[in-house]
């Protein structure tokens, strides 16, 4: 099949996009950047220039695929625009042509503070105010499902892995500071996935009849925070070493985005393993972490 990935030089659009090339799909990545079209095409990705905004650069390409995978993210005021805006033109792309999947990366943050209980796709949402806009977003994607036309919205939970993304600020505290840095006190959860086990949940999701569906994506870790961060610090030398920011400190310095860092979250993704015979094979951060350090040190290298 042919595959159009936006954000194919992001953190999971990079998994994403190379675990459908693996797969065997023709594969195409847009990056705005023509310096990163080397990183794509070395991965046997089909780099296509262009932005979320001006889908005219791209939408000829997007309309030859059938299977159209929407990762990228600008993080700015205009970040839920973008979104609207990059997945209207992919719905256009690929409505009114049968056999088309669209598939939108959305995030567990959605579901709010959930307590040691684990929710599923059919709970209630919470969204903290970073991400109150996402909901409406992943139910407009829903109700484009339909006459041939799939669309499935992909929630993953704190995805680690490689440069590591949201887990990469603990390697970068315990390497600078001594101290690997945890907003809160750390008991809390985070829901989390290895990119790579996400990565196949896409291409499942996209090769499966699955459509008008969400699906969870995390692994069963059950790690706290303190736990992870603690393994992050040995690995980088901080001999375990975590320094805790109270919650209220990080939001005055981070904006609303800090509340989401304390969520402590249980998110249960049977339905992709019931409906995809998806398996996530990655044990957790905790059991990864020294491998882990390795990975984002030399993903960092050239950039420090
Ligand atoms: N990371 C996580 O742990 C996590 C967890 C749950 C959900 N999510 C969600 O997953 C999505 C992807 O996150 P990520 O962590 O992979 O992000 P990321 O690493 O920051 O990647 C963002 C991608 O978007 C592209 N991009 C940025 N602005 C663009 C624009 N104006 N037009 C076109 N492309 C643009 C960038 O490509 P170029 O610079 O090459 O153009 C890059 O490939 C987001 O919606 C995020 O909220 C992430």
């Amino acid at each position: 099949m042919r595959v159009f990935v936006t954000g194919a030089t992001g953190f999971i659009g990079s998994a994403v996009a190379a675990a459908f090339a693996r797969a065997g799909h023709e594969t195409y990545g847009l990056t705005r950047n023509a310096s990163r079209a080397a990183r794509l095409e070395a991965e046997e990705i089909v780099p296509v220039e262009g932005t979320m905004e001006e889908a005219d650069a791209w939408r000829s390409v997007a309309e030859r695929c059938p299977v159209l995978v929407h990762c990228a993210v600008e993080y700015s005021e205009r970040t839920w625009d973008l979104h609207r805006a990059a997945l209207g033109a992919l719905r256009d792309a690929g409505r009114d042509r049968a056999g088309r999947v669209l598939l939108a990366t959305s995030g567990v943050w959605v579901y709010g503070d959930t307590g040691d209980a684990a929710v599923d796709e059919s709970s209630p949402l919470d969204p903290p105010t970073h991400v109150a806009p996402r909901p409406a977003v992943d139910a407009a994607v829903l109700s484009w499902n339909g006459g041939g036309f799939r669309t499935i919205v992909i929630r993953p939970g704190c995805v680690y892995g490689g440069a590591g993304s949201l887990t990469a600020s603990w390697f970068e505290t315990a390497s600078k500071n001594g101290a690997a840095r945890v907003i809160g006190d750390g008991t809390n959860r985070w829901a989390m996935v290895h990119r790579d086990d996400l990565a196949d949940l896409y291409v499942r999701a996209a090769e499966s009849g699955l459509g008008g569906e969400v699906l969870n994506a995390t692994d069963r870790s059950r790690a706290t925070v303190l736990e992870c961060a603690t393994a992050a610090s040995l690995a980088a030398g901080a001999g375990g070493r975590v320094e805790h920011v109270p919650v209220e400190q990080a939001v005055a310095a981070m904006g609303p985005y800090a509340t989401c860092l304390a969520l402590n979250q249980h998110v249960d993704s049977w339905k992709a393993v019931r409906r995809l015979g998806w398996t996530p094979r990655h044990g957790g951060f905790v059991d990864g972490a020294v491998r882990l350090h390795a990975a984002w040190r030399a993903s960092s290298a050239g950039t420090r």
